[in-house]
Parts: C-alpha cells; structure tokens; sequence
C-alpha cells in the first residue's frame, strides 16, 4: 500500500577540506557517525582536478558502500548526506548529493525548502532540468544561475539562499573553486571543525569529536566558507563578516550526544520548541489529504498506545471543538474489543505512533484494513511498519527520541492534530475565518512560549522534584482538554520515578478518588485560564481542605490559583484552552524527570520498560 503523504527531514550532513589524504575516507567514516539522523539513502561528492565526482544510492551507509565503493571517490575536498526523505521517495535519483544542470556545483542539504514548487516552475520555465522530486536541486540550479552569471562560488550560494523560505544547513562544493565548501544554516544544526589536516563540517558535533576537539557553532543565518587553512563566516542576509570563536570541546563523544546535558530525557524536553517548530512546516497538502479522508467517513477512531493515546485524547477534544467531528479515542490493545464489530469501508482509523512499530497499534491497524477502513497515521520514524500499513501518513519532524520516556514525540504529535482540527474546522465551516487565523497564529507561538516556558521554570520544578521526590502518591487533576496532560504527567511520573501517580478528570475525583486525601498528599492541578477554570477552582479547594498539598500549573499571572498553592508553576499567558496542552505538559515532564533523578533512577532507561514495545 502507498502512503500518499510522507513528510520528515532529519537528514545528517558533513564535509571537509583536507590539506591532504582522502576526503571520501573521513566522510564515509562521519557520515556512518550521523547515520542515526536518517538512513534511507545516502551520498558523497567529491572535487579533483577540475571534476566532480558523485556516488549515491538508495539504503543503508554500508549497504550503498557494499555496492559503490564511497572510499575510493579521488580528491581532498568533498561533503556527504545521509537521508531522511522529506520530498521524493527515498531512491538513488532522489539521494543527495545533488547537482545542477553542468555538473557545476554538488549541493548536500538538512531541512525543508517551503518554497521549490514556486521556484522549481520558475528555473524549468527558463530550461532548467530536474533530475529528482527533491526540494534541495532548486538550490543546485539557483547557485548554477549565480556561477554562470560570473558570480563567485560564496555570492552564488549566498543569493540562492536568499530566494528560499525554509530550513537549511547546506554545503556546496564546485569544481569551479575546488579548494573550498560554502555552507550555510538556518534552523537546521552545522557546526564547523578546525583540525590538523584541514577543515571540516557537520550536522553535529559528535560526529566530529574523533578528528579535532575545536568547534565553531554556527548560528542561524551565517553563511562560511571552509578551505584546508581554516575558516570565515558572514551573515546571509548582508555579507557582514562576523566572529564565531573557537570553542574548546571537553566532552566525551558520549556527552557530546547529549549535548552538554546529563541525560537524553532532558535534552530532549528542552529540544521541544524546535521539534515542535519544524513539525509544525507540515506541508498542506499532506493535511489536506488526511482532511479529506476524514471527511469522506462516517466513523473516526484514534487509536494509540501510551503517551500516544494522551494525545488521541486531546486530539479527540480538538477535532470536537475546532471542526465538530466527533472522534472516539481507544487504546490499540482494546480497539478490536470494543470497535471491532463496527469497523467498514466508511471508517477512519487515525493511528498514532512515536516508534511505528508498537504491536499493539500495528494489529489494530491490520484488523481495520482487513475491513476496509481507511488509515491515517502520525509517526516519528519514517520507513517503519505503520508507514507502510497507511493509506496517508505524516512525520512528526521531532528527531530521534532516545529517552525510553516519550517527550518530544508527544508535544509534536499534538502540533500536528492541532493543525488538522484547525484545518478540519476551516473547510467544514465551523470557525470563522478570522477566528481560524487567530489560533493558527497562535499555533505558530507555541514554540516561542514553550521556549519561555522553559527558561522560567526549570530550576523552580526542580526544587519541588526534590521536596516531594519520596512521596508514596500523586494526583494529576484538571478538566477538558487538560485531563489528556493529567493522564500524561502521571504516566511520566510513574514511569521513571516508580512514584505511584493517577491522573484523573478534576470532576471525577469527589467521587472516589477524594478519599485518599491526607495531609500533604500532592495533587497537581493544570489550570488553565478559560472555560474549565472556575469549576476546577472547586477541585482545588475540595482537595486543598482534606489537607492536599497543591501544586498548580498555571498562567503566570493567575494570583487567585497563587494563593491556592503551596507550589505555583506559572506558563506564559494569554495560550488559547485548546493549545494549552502543548505547553503545560513541559513542567510535568520536568518534575518526573527531577524526581526519577532524585530517586538515583536512570530516566533514559527506565525499568521494565522499552522505546517500542513489539509485543501484544
Ligand atoms: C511513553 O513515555 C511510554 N514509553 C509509552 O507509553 C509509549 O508512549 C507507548 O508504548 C506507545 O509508543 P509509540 O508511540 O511508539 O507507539
């Protein structure tokens, strides 16, 4: 079966500008390094004496090596890319390098180009000819346009950027000025790396620990030219030069993976604002095909497992009240039980799944397709099981989540239902246009508020960890579209702390689980200004007065729940109810990872648990 959307682009690239030796050698062996970026095609350009040589296939590094040979590619300069497909299905046309229409420039490139369509129609209008289905060859045939027009290498990159709206860390190599790579970023990772024996880039700095510990990071919008002798950097967007300093790399290769942070969990809860950011460049049309699937059923049903099936839960809550679809959340391991009997040719099946590959998800996708439902999914892992049972599927664009305790995956996945709700709500009618405008716009400052989130609140979260590390129990308590982050942050909680925890809908708890409130049991109320507010108010008191120690989760300037509070974690105001979720998840992951912490626990790699669990 064909999926009819696929979207993701990790990709990994590196490079360099030897004094002498191999260059195919060293990016064989640095491309192998940022394999885990993507791996479903791989490449290397070379430059020697005045040629450039390409070899690219379709697989894994070793697999295309077996085959091509990339050690014996001539020349000391050259760059490298192992792909994660974005555009163009993975295949040997649509591997990187790529290059323009006289074999004058090899371009490598992370990101998305938001605009090739446009510019595409543009250069084949004026004869240009196209080799692959990618985004990147737009810049090949842009830097050719520049190097035939007499522009140097440097200015011919530089004006070809300047046309694009998108992400990019890119590298262009020409046999026009061999000694030398240009190579630029804007929201994508390129760090450059100053050895004995010349110059080198890539995606990220772990990959370059085992040639040189001095690194220069560059920033987005800096564009700089390598050669064997060293290095310089300008802005894009004026050519002003500007100083990047030499760092000094003390970490281990192992910390450098981490990047400076003790443990991947943590990196990756502060890695959300971008994860979110890139997810969020979800093309439209890979939306509206999922829109129209949706609206052409009768039935929908998200099904999940896990802090995926969190999400379906507020993904339910969005689709009601953005596009009045009702979709019915269902755990996978209970789907055939429950819905089995009610599946037909007129079901959806929206499937979420960080990994792809949870046996329990994959089986209620099998039982629906043997009853002729449609199924959509949203995963993080393209090339994995549930890509390939979709009729439509989407990339959450979150990067590898290494941590056994889904963070990243989850705020990204609920990015993505977020535009399909707003998007549903938009053709069905059901938001006005300007109401549409003003949640997609506040959509698109998620990440800017998850990002202040972040900045604010850690060290406070972390001191609470600590005071309440040891307790038996917690609660996590709220209303609407928040019971999804309750559920959410006790699942965190319990599994890498092994503290008991339930999250519980606020309204549900006077009717049982009330009485297990004794002095100074924690329960942690998500309050967010809007609808749900004043009744959850109650819950608090209800709770505060049986003696529970309240922390509340809350907007920044809500006194009232302040004075509420034994603990008080305040989120950047003014987030629409129905996005909230995004951002007030992010203090709960930090509270379960401080106390998992506290506790001497691992919380990469929490007991009894795995990253994909393959068995029912
Ligand atoms: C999340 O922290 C857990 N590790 C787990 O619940 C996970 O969400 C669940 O197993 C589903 O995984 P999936 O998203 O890869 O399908």
């Amino acid at each position: 079966m064909s999926a009819k959307g696929a979207y993701q682009g990790l990709c990994g690239i590196f490079g360099c500008t030897l004094i002498n030796g191999s260059a195919a050698i060293i990016i064989h062996e640095g491309l192998k390094k940022l394999e885990y970026r993507g791996y479903d095609s791989a490449g290397l350009a070379t430059v020697h004496e005045g040629k450039l040589y390409v070899k690219k296939g379709k697989g894994k590094i070793d697999e295309i090596h077996r085959l091509l040979n990339f050690d014996d590619l001539p020349g000391h300069v050259g760059i490298g890319h192992t792909r994660w497909a974005t555009h163009g299905a993975p295949s040997p046309q649509n591997a990187h390098p790529h290059s323009d229409c006289h074999g004058l420039v090899a371009v490598v490139h992370n990101g998305i180009i938001e605009n090739f369509h446009q510019l595409k129609e543009e250069l084949e209008a004026k004869g240009h000819v196209f080799k692959s289905r990618t985004d990147t060859e737009v810049i090949c045939h842009l830097v050719e346009e520049g190097l035939e027009e007499g522009l140097s290498l440097k200015e011919a990159v530089k004006r070809a950027l300047l046309k694009l709206s998108g992400s990019f860390a890119v590298a262009v190599v020409s046999p026009l000025e061999p000694d030398k790579i240009v190579c630029a970023r804007k929201e994508c990772p390129l760090v450059l790396g100053l050895g004995e024996n010349g110059t080198f880039f890539s995606s990220d700095l772990p990959a370059l620990l085992w040639l040189t510990n001095k690194a220069v990071f560059l920033y987005d919008g800096d564009l700089a030219v390598i050669s064997p002798q060293g290095y310089s950097v300008e802005r894009i967007e004026n050519g002003e030069p500007v100083d990047r300093a030499v760092e000094l790399v003390s970490w281990s290769p192992e910390q450098a993976e981490k990047g400076g942070f003790p443990h991947f969990m943590l990196k990756e809860i502060y890695e959300q604002p971008q994860a979110v950011r890139n997810t969020l460049r979800a093309p439209r049309s890979y939306l509206e095909n999922m829109c129209s699937v949706i609206e052409g059923s009768s039935k929908l049903y998200l099904v999940a497992c896990g802090t995926s099936y969190h999400a379906c839960l507020a993904g339910s809550y969005m689709l009601s009240r953005l596009a009045a679809i009702d979709a019915k959340p269902i755990l996978a391991s209970e789907f055939s039980e429950w819905c089995g009997n009610l599946i037909d040719e007129k079901t959806t099946l929206l499937a979420l799944s960080q990994s792809g590959e949870t046996a329990d998800t994959l089986d209620a996708i099998k039982m629906a397709l043997e009853k002729g439902a449609k199924v959509l999914s949203i995963t993080n892992v393209m090339g994995s099981s549930i890509t390939r049972l979709s009729h439509v599927y989407i990339g959450t664009q979150a990067g590898p989540e290494v941590g056994v305790a889904a963070t990243k995956t989850f705020t990204s996945q609920l990015a993505i239902l977020a535009q399909l709700s707003l998007m549903l709500g938009l053709r069905r009618g059901i938001l006005e246009a300007e109401e549409h405008r003003a949640l997609q716009e506040a959509l698109l400052n998620v990440p800017k508020v998850m990002d202040f989130c972040l900045g604010n609140v850690g060290q406070l979260v972390k001191s609470i960890a600590l005071r309440y590390a040891y307790a038996p129990s917690f609660y996590f308590l709220s209303r609407g579209i928040n019971v999804a982050t309750a559920l959410e942050g006790a699942l965190k909680l319990k599994e890498i702390s092994y503290i008991h925890a339930e999250g519980y809908p606020a309204g549900e708890s006077k009717h049982g689980p009330i009485a297990l409130i004794e002095e100074g049991f924690p329960c942690v109320f998500i309050v967010p200004k809007g609808e749900v507010r004043g009744r959850l108010l109650g819950n608090v008191m209800e709770m505060k007065t049986r003696g529970a120690s309240i922390i509340s989760v809350a907007e920044e300037d809500d006194e009232e729940v302040k004075a509420f509070s034994q603990d008080f974690i305040g989120v950047p105001s003014g987030l629409p109810e129905v996005l909230s979720p995004i951002v007030y998840v992010v203090p709960l992951q930090l509270l379960a990872y401080y106390a998992a912490v506290a506790r001497g626990n691992d919380p990469d790699k929490p007991r009894n648990l795995a990253k994909s669990v393959t068995v029912t």
